[in-house]
């Protein structure tokens, strides 16, 4: 594998009046803020942070997705990315409180 770790964060955009979307919110600050903790920790070259379409969790944007373990996050402010690095991407903890559940959403929607 090239990269330990590959996060990839939504930065699809929508147009006004359209469902909410990541890109309006802050996925561009994500990328931006993923790239240069990244960087300044000297991890850019085994940890890759990148752009990406919609990674169907619009419902809980901004979201981004880690791999290899596919761990979604939702609501992520710029305020979480060091968190993430240092938590998930160095130490394997991922961040509880910002991971999606989606079992719930099978659920409700089997119920309705
Ligand atoms: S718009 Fe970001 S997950 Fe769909």
């Amino acid at each position: 594998m090239k990269f330990k770790k590959h996060i990839f964060i939504c930065t699809n955009q929508r147009k006004e009046g359209e469902r909410n979307s990541c890109g309006e919110a802050c996925g561009m600050e994500l990328v931006k803020a993923f790239k240069k903790s990244l960087k300044d920790k000297n991890l850019n070259e085994e940890i890759r942070a990148q752009r990406a379409g919609c990674l169907d969790a619009c419902d809980y944007g901004p979201s981004v997705v880690v791999y290899p373990e596919g761990i979604y996050y939702g609501g992520v402010q710029t305020t979480d990315v060091d968190e993430i690095i240092r938590e998930h991407l160095l130490n394997n903890r991922p961040v509880q409180r910002l991971i999606i559940d989606f079992s719930k959403e099978k659920k409700s929607e089997s119920e309705s």
